[in-house]
């Protein structure tokens, strides 16, 4: 039987997603949003596309979940965006309430989905939808350090004018400014790049990572990223649904895992049929783990103010 993924959030990340999703031909695509006639037309114009991007996906635009029922994957993209001057977090209390309600939805039409969650602020957005599924912590994983490592990878290939397929970048904890990416496992061709630029040099494209949502968001003026963040959401659903166990750095629910418990964090997992297969614990020093630690600790303060607010 083919596969069904249902994208909730028809805007940017959430139309580039179902595009993405279609043209790999991973399994039909129901394109949700609160906005009425949105979703419809975005689906028709995509499956207009079909025929000469030679597909066969099946492509249903709607404002209902009646027609996700019994999907694989769901990834939820519903929710503001950040708009120049806005932090994630300033997206806290809109977004929560928006994706409480859309996972309620879909998990009544799909109990056995798995949730891959982009909406932002990231870490904080996978609590609410762990929490309102219910479901177990192999199938609710948030997508940024597939993202982020793809933002450093690229920034490296241009530096040593490289192709990119030479390059693998890691990137740990929250979707936030104390992101922690590791120069000691990133690599060209497997040589760590601690050994191919000087420590400034990399620092500099460690910033870059760090801040590299802002500056696009900066650019844009009207909204943010979403051709990388598409393509980083259907690497991971792809990864599942072809059950590839590839390994991607993604927010995973921690329980003791690099000493952190009960939250949400981004560390490498093997992603397959299963959703979460395992989570890996690389070795860290002692400055990775505490950035680690601060980037937990960022990201545990976002989740307490969620416990503050009402509704
Ligand atoms: P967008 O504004 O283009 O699209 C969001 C869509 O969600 C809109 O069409 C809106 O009508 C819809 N929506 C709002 N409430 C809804 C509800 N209750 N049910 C269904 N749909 C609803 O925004 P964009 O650029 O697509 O970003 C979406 C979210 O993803 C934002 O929160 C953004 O910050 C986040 N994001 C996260 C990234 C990550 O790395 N995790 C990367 C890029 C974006
Ligand atoms: C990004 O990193 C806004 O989280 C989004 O581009």
């Amino acid at each position: 039987m083919g596969k069904k993924i249902t994208v909730v959030g028809a805007g940017n990340v959430g139309a580039t997603a179902a595009q993405r999703l279609a043209e790999k031909a991973l399994g039909d695509v129901v394109l949700i949003d609160v906005i009425e006639g949105i979703p419809q037309g975005k689906a028709l114009d995509l499956a207009q596309a079909a025929p000469i991007e030679k597909h066969d996906a099946q492509l249903i635009g709607t404002n209902s979940y009646e027609l996700s029922a019994g999907s694989d994957i769901v990834i939820i993209t519903a929710g503001i965006p950040r708009k120049p001057g806005m932090s994630r977090d300033d997206l806290l209390a809109t977004n929560r309430k928006i994706v409480k309600n859309v996972t309620q939805q879909v998990v009544r039409f799909s109990p056995k989905a798995i949730l891959i969650v982009v909406s932002n602020p990231l870490d904080a957005m996978c609590h609410v939808a762990y929490e309102a599924s219910g479901f177990p912590r192999n199938r609710v994983i948030g997508m940024a350090g597939v993202l982020d490592s793809a933002r450093f990878r690229a920034f490296i290939a241009m530096e040593l004018k490289v192709s990119v397929e030479n390059i693998h970048a890691s990137v740990l904890g929250g979707h936030g400014d104390t992101m922690v990416p590791l120069p000691r496992y990133s690599t060209v061709a497997g040589i760590p790049i601690t050994e191919l630029l000087p420590p400034e040099r990399i620092d500099e494209l460690v910033a870059r990572t760090r801040s590299g949502g802002a500056e696009i968001v900066s650019l844009l003026k009207t909204g943010s990223a979403y051709y990388a963040p598409a393509s980083a959401a259907v690497e991971m659903a792809e990864s599942i649904l072809k059950d590839r166990k590839k390994i991607l750095p993604c927010a995973a629910y921690l329980e003791g895992e690099y000493g952190i418990q009960g939250l949400f964090v981004g560390v490498p997992v093997k992603l397959g049929a299963g959703g979460i297969e395992q989570i890996i614990e690389i070795k860290l020093t002692p400055d990775e783990r505490t950035a680690l630690e601060k980037s937990a600790a960022a990201v545990r303060e976002l989740v307490d103010a969620m416990q503050k607010m009402e509704g």
